[in-house]
């Protein structure tokens, strides 16, 4: 899995949230933490666990809204940078970071209401055991976003360092249904992809935003989408 190399290294880590949050990018990130806020509230007081949480976007986000939240990312480069975030936003004593592998996470069964992963398994070799240890541990609910095969990702996504594994929607289905997950919820969205979007200034990325979200909304647009939503329940 390159993935688990390539973030280890410091100036990676360190140059991460630049590279993919400034400029067009910063409309990724707001539609990121929507989606994720979206799909987990209420966030209060409930047992939250993200896996490869990198940076911490996510994590000091719930801790914020009063999530008992855990982080775990197998980069201790990129927990650092969690660590330094959590303590600039003043919510370093409202969540927990951990060193792990998400294929052996350290809880018992069913130790969280819900489990999370976002930009995870495009890095991943073997899907099934990433899924079945989230499933493991949570009691309720497992969500996470995927790339899409059949999208303008499948342009580039060969050439990128760290790999990036493609998904189709019948894939989804069944890695969800192996880890005996029920598919609740699922959205689709950015036919322009997010290496894209990352390279326009904040104007030009907002009009082409419109566009794609209009275009977006219809049924080709939901086919060609780059990224997909999931949001799964324990049967
Ligand atoms: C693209 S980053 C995403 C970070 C964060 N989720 C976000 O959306 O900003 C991928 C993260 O997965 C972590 N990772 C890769 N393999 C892992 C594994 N086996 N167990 C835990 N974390 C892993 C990397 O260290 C990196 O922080």
């Amino acid at each position: 899995m390159k993935g688990q190399e390539w973030y280890q290294a410091e100036d990676v880590a360190k140059a991460y949230d630049d590279k993919r949050f400034s400029r067009g990018g910063r409309l990724i990130n707001e539609r990121e933490k929507r989606a994720v806020l979206d799909a987990l509230a209420p966030v209060e007081d409930r047992k939250i666990l993200e896996i490869a949480c990198g940076t911490g976007r996510f994590t000091a986000l719930l801790a914020e809204r009063g999530a008992d939240i855990v982080g775990l990312d197998i980069s201790s480069a990129m927990l650092q940078q969690g660590r330094e975030r959590a303590q600039s936003a003043g919510v370093a004593d409202r969540l927990e970071y951990m060193r792990g592998d998400a294929a052996r996470l350290p809880f018992p069964d069913d130790h969280f209401d819900a489990v999370f992963a976002m930009r995870f398994f495009h890095l991943a070799d073997e899907p099934e055991r990433f899924m079945a240890e989230m499933r493991r541990v949570s009691s309720d609910q497992v969500f996470f976003d995927t790339f899409n095969r059949y999208s303008t990702r499948s342009l580039y996504t060969w050439a990128l360092p760290m790999g990036s594994r493609l998904y189709s929607g019948s894939e989804v289905r069944e890695l969800l249904d192996g880890a005996d997950l029920e598919l609740v919820k699922a959205e689709h969205d950015w036919i322009g992809p997010y290496g894209f979007y990352r390279k326009l200034p904040n104007t030009l990325a907002s009009g082409f935003r419109k566009l794609d979200t209009g275009v977006g909304s219809t049924a080709l647009g939901r086919y060609l989408a780059s990224v997909s939503y999931w949001d799964g329940r324990v049967r």
